[in-house]
């Protein structure tokens, strides 16, 4: 039985619910595109897709709990028509919206209904080529890329804060350069995230790059480049990965570290609320429906309590000797769970570093070293 759905005490660390201070919605399975990588394997809407009235009462009980972010993702959740207005009610509700967008259905009407609702509102759009075709090949659409670049273009000609997304893979790691450079040119960041062997990318392990390959290429590009762009700090400004802490070098700082369980809830397309938005059918991180649990109740239910105690001991392989575990707590447990079908498992990129005889021996415990 998964330490995370079952034998962790109640109470043994936190049993007051901390605030919380980040709402993640994804609000539709449904999709445009058909990428071949895509982790919540999007492309039909579910039968029941949670209401407008739902997501208004969800934003409330949440910014009531002190939520002041609210995260939207999909499928795509451009397809949503009241998309507009979800944003301008948590924005009246005092939140910071983001939307994580494929951006091709952002047309200048869109951009303008959404500047109307809010003057802040940050996109992370997804661009997966510098050359088209293969952006196109990768999203499964043809015509996808001038889309979305048009898209980026008119937001950045409107002022809207930007983030270019590109998921690194073996089609694009010679052009992660030059997406880099159109969207600094743009005055967005760029965050590169690793291919995750989930969802549909589990059927393309052509795409898959291995550990080898991966560390060349931090080495060669991308951590270089990050140390140009590094504050005094340590921190990164516009050029980002999004990588376990014991994978990235000690003069890098971590951007963030998911903060699951503490300061973070989601809700899925169907309703089911829990550890975030992507917990659609794992029933062990949810702790309820909307319209059917309050926010509230859900945070402070024994889950939560669960989830807070929860300090990474008990966690398998590589996370079980690593010394950053009490902060990381094994990173990004939906991954975990979609990777190896259990919740206390190793995050699957260290996991992969560890076997492949390339995780840093400075952050393993002395036993490991020994
Ligand atoms: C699931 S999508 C939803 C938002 C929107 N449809 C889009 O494509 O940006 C959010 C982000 O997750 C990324 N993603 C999808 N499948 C992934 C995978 N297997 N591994 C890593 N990132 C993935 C997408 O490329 C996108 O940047
Ligand atoms: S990654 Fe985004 S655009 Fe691609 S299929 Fe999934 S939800 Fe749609
Ligand atoms: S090995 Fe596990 S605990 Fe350590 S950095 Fe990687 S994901 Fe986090």
């Amino acid at each position: 039985m998964p330490i995370l759905s079952a034998g962790v005490p109640f109470g043994e660390i936190n049993t007051r619910a901390p605030a919380l201070s980040h709402l993640a919605l994804s609000l539709t399975q449904g999709c445009n595109l058909r990428c071949l990588h895509c982790q919540v394997d999007a492309g039909s809407t579910l039968p029941h897709e949670v209401t407008t009235q739902q997501v208004f009462q969800v934003v409330s009980q949440a910014t009531d709990l002190g939520a002041r972010a609210v995260s939207i993702s999909g499928g795509e959740p451009f397809l949503r028509d009241d998309l507009h207005e979800i944003v301008g009610y948590a924005t009246s509700r005092g939140c910071r919206v983001s939307i994580e967008t494929n951006g091709t259905l952002l047309t200048d009407a869109l951009l303008q209904q959404l500047t109307a609702v809010t003057s802040s509102v940050f996109l992370s759009v997804s661009l997966d080529g510098s050359r088209p075709m293969t952006h196109d090949c990768f999203r499964g659409v043809p015509g996808a890329a001038a889309l979305t670049i048009k898209a980026l273009e008119r937001a950045s000609t409107l002022g809207i804060q930007l983030q270019v997304l590109t998921v690194l893979n073996r089609m694009n790691l010679e052009e992660i350069s030059d997406i880099t450079k159109f969207a600094h040119g743009l005055g967005a960041e760029h965050r590169v995230l690793i291919l995750q062997d989930i969802g549909r990318a589990s059927g393309h392990s052509d795409l898959m790059l291995a550990p080898k390959e991966l560390q060349a290429f931090f080495d060669r590009f991308l951590f270089p480049e990050m140390r140009r762009d590094r504050l005094p700090d340590g921190s990164v400004r516009n050029l980002h990965v999004d990588l376990p802490i014991a994978l990235l070098p000690p003069d890098l700082k971590a951007r963030a570290i998911c903060n699951w369980g503490y300061g973070l809830i989601g809700m899925a397309p169907n309703g089911a609320i829990g550890l975030c938005h992507r917990v659609l059918d794992i029933d062990d991180l949810i702790g309820g429906y909307a319209g059917e649990r309050t926010v509230r109740e859900i945070w402070e239910s024994p889950l939560f309590h669960r989830l807070r105690a929860f300090d990474g001991r008990g966690l398998q392989g590589v996370c079980s000797r690593c010394l950053a575990a009490r902060i990381c707590r094994g990173r990004c447990r939906v991954n975990a769970y979609h990777h190896y079908g259990d919740l206390d498992a190793p995050d699957p990129i260290c996991q992969s570093f560890y076997e492949a005889g390339l995780f840093p021996s400075y952050a393993l415990s002395i036993e490991e070293k020994g």
